[in-house]
């Protein structure tokens, strides 16, 4: 079993301001894809880059989530910090993540090139960006999933094959 953390980054939805349709989104992908994952946090904060980054440390370390993916402030708004928060907290990149990300959303929109999301590793912890529209997690999520899951496996050891079925 893997726990699920999501983080929103939303101004407007951490103020009340708008519905998150985001976190709601990746948690039913998430756990529709395996009965292995459980979403155990869910939290919407504001853009902040200091909120953002304490928010995935506190999960990642103090609560042990295994799997931690944020939705939003990938852009190019002032106020979108989320890759620099992530990366101000993993120790090791993933770039392949977000470069599948990109290269499967740009057979759908070439404005997939605008999100600078990023993904990394914390101690056992795989932290991943995604966009904040509700179509983008849709397009995206779904077909990144059975490799995420076989990274965690090699992360924490419960897998030391690459052998493809
Ligand atoms: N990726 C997919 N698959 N589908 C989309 O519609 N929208 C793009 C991009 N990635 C999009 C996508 C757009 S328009 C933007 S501005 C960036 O994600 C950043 O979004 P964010 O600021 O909500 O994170």
């Amino acid at each position: 079993m893997y726990s699920v953390g999501i983080i929103t980054s939303s101004d407007k939805g951490s103020a009340g301001l708008r519905e998150d349709k985001g976190g709601p989104a990746i948690r039913s992908i998430i756990e529709k894809f395996s009965d292995d994952f459980k979403t155990e946090k869910y939290i919407i904060v504001p853009d902040e880059k200091d909120t953002l980054a304490e928010s995935m440390i506190q999960m990642a370390d103090v609560d042990g989530i295994d799997l931690i993916v944020t939705t939003g402030g990938t852009g190019f708004s002032k106020r979108d910090v989320t890759p620099e928060a992530t990366l101000s907290v993993i120790e090791r990149r993933t770039p392949g993540i977000p470069e599948a990300m990109r290269s499967i959303s740009m057979k759908i929109t070439l404005r997939a090139m605008l999100s600078r999301a990023e993904a990394g590793i914390r101690g056992n912890t795989l932290i991943i960006n995604l966009p904040g529209s509700p179509k983008a997690i849709e397009e995206v999520l779904a077909p990144l999933l059975p490799s995420i899951k076989h990274g965690i496996d090699i992360l924490q050891g419960r897998d030391a094959e690459c052998a493809r079925p």
